[in-house]
């Protein structure tokens, strides 16, 4: 008779790179990325953003080859970001017809028809005063703004985009967002709602690259406390209930308990945001030479993963590309 074990032998699981492989839960896929591009005003621009080493502010000249580049990685998505020259405090620039996203997306769906193309539907890349919606008596008016996000959705469908991403955390923006599309023949044009946004120290970064940074106050009366878990169930139920077809946790790694949350309870794909501030910090700690850049980045993107996410938008998204495809 062989004696009982008294204890597991987890090794057992673990006693070669084959063996792991077999028993591995959680994958990442190409499928999973979607990549975030900052669109500028002008020609012949390709600027690096200082605090975001190997991401591009990129006019709409240079952008067909930077699109190229993705779909050599087999990349299928990407989200637009656009950064105007002009300014004013309704932000106009968002819902014009030759808006710098509406341009870019002609161009990448002409171009890249296959290419999945979204459009993040927010005012603070395009207001003089940087919040994300219209300003009256010193705050965002959150009913004013419905209307130019609900016009500004409607002119990127019109554009072509695949995808509205609305990332303003107005209250109602999905119940507008969607009737508005409806009314004007977009029905099959899904929303990612950035349902759960933090009131966030990562988004610094950002705020550098699409020159977002608000001149007054912040955005806690919009955007969420991070001490809080129950409200990210208030915020992706209403969404969901107003039409959401795709929820955004974000940003991710400090939030994957959030995350989580929102997979247990909803049954739309879940994306997480792995945001500016995130990829800076691993950047500049590889940069020293103080982490290993691959294996670190690897690691915090299937914890993503394993924490619910089904998608991720991260600025990683082309090195992560390449580094699945070398593994092979
Ligand atoms: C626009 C928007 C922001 C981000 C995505 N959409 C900035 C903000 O809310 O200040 C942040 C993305 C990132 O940090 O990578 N509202």
């Amino acid at each position: 008779m062989i004696k009982t074990p008294e204890f597991a032998r987890h090794r057992r699981l673990r006693n070669s790179q084959a063996m792991r492989d077999l028993v591995r839960e959680t994958h990442l896929h190409v499928d999973d990325f979607i990549y975030p591009m900052f669109v500028v005003d002008g020609e012949n621009i390709k600027r690096e953003v200082p605090s975001m080493p190997g991401v591009y502010q990129v006019s709409i000249d240079l952008l067909a080859e930077e699109v190229e580049e993705l779909e050599q990685l087999d990349i299928k998505a990407l989200i637009l970001f656009g950064v105007p020259k002009e300014k004013d405090e309704q932000g106009t620039g968002a819902f014009v017809e030759d808006g710098i996203v509406q341009e870019a997306t002609r161009l990448i769906k002409k171009e890249f028809p296959t290419m999945l193309v979204l459009a993040d539907t927010c005012l603070c890349e395009y207001t003089s005063h940087g919040h994300c919606g219209v300003i009256h008596n010193q705050d965002v008016d959150n009913d004013a703004s419905l209307k130019l996000l609900a016009k500004t959705a409607v002119s990127q469908a019109k554009a072509g985009a695949d995808i509205i991403a609305p990332s303003n955390m107005m209250d109602g923006f999905v119940a507008v967002i969607r009737k508005a599309l409806d009314e004007a023949g977009y029905t099959e044009i899904p929303i990612m709602s950035y349902a759960v946004k933090y009131a966030s120290s990562f988004y610094g970064p950002f705020r550098d690259a699409a020159d977002s940074t608000p001149q007054f106050g912040d955005r806690k009366t919009y955007q969420m406390d991070p001490a809080n878990r129950l409200e990210a169930i208030r915020e992706a139920k209403s969404d969901v209930a107003e039409g959401a077809d795709f929820l955004i946790v974000k940003p991710a790694l400090a939030y994957l308990d959030i995350v989580r949350e929102v997979r247990n309870n909803f049954d739309v794909p879940i994306v997480a945001y792995n945001v500016s501030g995130e990829y800076a910090m691993v950047k500049a700690a590889a940069q020293n030479g103080w982490i290993d850049e691959q294996a670190l980045v690897m690691e915090k993107l299937v914890s993503m993963k394993r924490a619910g996410a089904d998608l991720i938008i991260t600025y990683f998204a082309k090195d992560a590309a390449r580094w699945l495809k070398n593994k092979k």
